[in-house]
């Protein structure tokens, strides 16, 4: 190819970083030392400067195959030329549809339907809607109350961010969360559970705060109870044992729906599928995104318990539920979910995360003697590691070592002091040695 012809990379290019608003990003901070990644391939992202910077979080909790997967970008580029679009409303094409098969034949039992979402937020505010109408459609209208938990992160739309539970994205727009919303307590106990391998010992009692709610309010007025089983955005927050399946008694004992957010870790993340599989616990809705498409084309899913659904079928014949977007179901979505599914199902990365657990927790747990430790938490294969702030503000020695990583060749996510990893996949045991390695000298430089 005659490079001179060749146009250049519109990244590389990129000298004009002023007029691109960059999400959940400190964007001064960002501009005036930037970290621009241009193409990726496998476990590794090359950035503009030519460096082969270790995918440490999967992208954004996403890219579960690992980059570069040919076999969705050639299913996507052969949609593209088929049929690049179709109406989701009063009309359809055959792609959501079977989609929708294959996702039910993975799902928990009885989350066989499907509401097909672009994003995580979409699926969380999808999920309340339909609790909250499901609720109306089995004369228990006065249900209308929502319960999520301290910590949780539902996305960004009113709906999830109402349930939601991370202080600074509520705190601009506290006035005008959703009413009638009340929060469980978190599980994050440092005191009690420190460098816990997998599920914590301690702290399934606080579980049992869903029955002051109830007793509070009455279970007559609450409709649903939302959370992830695993805190991801926190800092990877998980359930203590026994935990999950308190609420789920709980709830069922007072009519409630439980949706799990399983948006991160949906696909394989702790193994199986999803993490009610893992746990054994059966929620009634299930969100999930990200995963679905290995992060390729944006879109997310809402499964939804076969009674819920049915419950719908049964009023006047006409549209059921009144929601759905211009993209629900998108061809070139369907076509990445389809394609990612197989590679899943294909590679056996579902069970990746059971048979490297042993050997990630080991490596983790091993960094608990680095400078500034405080706990260190893991499960499947995703973990946390949490330092001690810096006298000079919280959150300054985590962002340190986050630049410091990317600098040294391995992106991973920080969240205050606490940095996360969440590796594609496809990592071998000598790539997690690698990325931890990375980790460590960096901590030590700069922590
Ligand atoms: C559990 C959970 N729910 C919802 C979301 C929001 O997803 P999105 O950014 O695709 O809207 C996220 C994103 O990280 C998430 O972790």
């Amino acid at each position: 190819m005659n490079r001179e012809n060749t146009p250049p990379s519109p990244v590389a290019s990129a000298r004009n970083l002023d007029d691109y608003w960059m999400p959940f990003t400190a964007n001064r901070q960002f501009k005036a030392r930037p970290r621009l990644v241009e193409s990726a391939e496998g476990l590794y992202y090359r950035s503009v400067d030519g460096r082969q910077i270790l995918d440490g979080c999967s992208g954004l909790w996403c890219c579960n195959a690992g980059h570069g997967r040919r076999e969705i970008s050639e299913a996507v580029a052969r949609q593209i030329r088929e049929l690049d679009y179709a109406p989701s409303f009063q009309m359809g094409h055959p792609l959501p549809f079977e989609l929708a098969e294959r996702l039910a034949a993975i799902a928990p039992p009885g989350l066989n339907k499907l509401f097909f979402t672009n994003s995580g937020s979409e699926s969380a505010d999808t999920a309340l809607k339909i609790a909250l109408a499901y609720q109306r459609a089995i004369g228990q209208g006065t249900r209308t109350r929502l319960i999520g938990r301290e910590l949780g992160y539902h996305g960004v739309g009113f709906g999830g961010l109402s349930v939601g539970g991370m202080g600074g994205n509520r705190k601009a727009f506290s006035a005008n969360l959703l009413p009638g919303v009340d929060h469980l307590p978190h599980t994050l106990d440092i005191a009690r559970n420190a460098f816990s391998r997998g599920l914590p010992e301690f702290g399934v009692e606080k579980a049992d705060e869903l029955e002051r709610l109830v007793a509070l309010h009455g279970a007559e007025n609450i409709a649903a109870v939302i959370v992830e089983p695993m805190s991801g955005s926190a800092g990877v927050v998980l359930p203590p044992l026994g935990y999950l399946q308190r609420l789920r008694e709980i709830t069922r004992k007072h009519g409630i729906l439980l949706i799990f957010d399983e948006v991160i870790t949906g696909f394989g993340r702790i193994g199986e599928a999803f993490a009610a599989q893992r746990w054994g616990v059966t929620p009634d809705i299930l969100t999930s995104a990200k995963g679905l498409t290995n992060g390729a084309v944006p879109m997310g899913a809402v499964f939804v318990h076969q009674d819920i659904f049915e419950a719908f079928m049964q009023g006047p014949d006409g549209i059921e539920l009144f929601h759905g977007y211009t993209y629900s179901g998108h061809p070139l979505a369907c076509a990445a979910a389809l394609a990612a599914l197989d590679i899943y199902q294909g590679e056996g990365l579902f069970q990746r995360a059971i048979e490297l657990e042993d050997y990630w927790c080991d490596a983790l747990l091993g960094l608990r003697d680095l400078p500034h430790v405080v706990d260190i938490r893991c499960v499947g294969l995703v973990g946390a590691v949490q330092l001690a702030p810096d006298p000079a503000g919280a959150g300054l020695r985590g962002y340190r070592v986050f630049e410091q990583c990317f600098h040294d060749g391995a992106m991973l996510r920080c969240t205050g002091d606490t940095l996360a990893l969440a590796p594609p996949l496809i990592i071998d045991r000598q790539e997690i040695d690698r990325l931890l390695e990375i980790f460590a000298g960096a901590v030590r430089k700069v922590a």
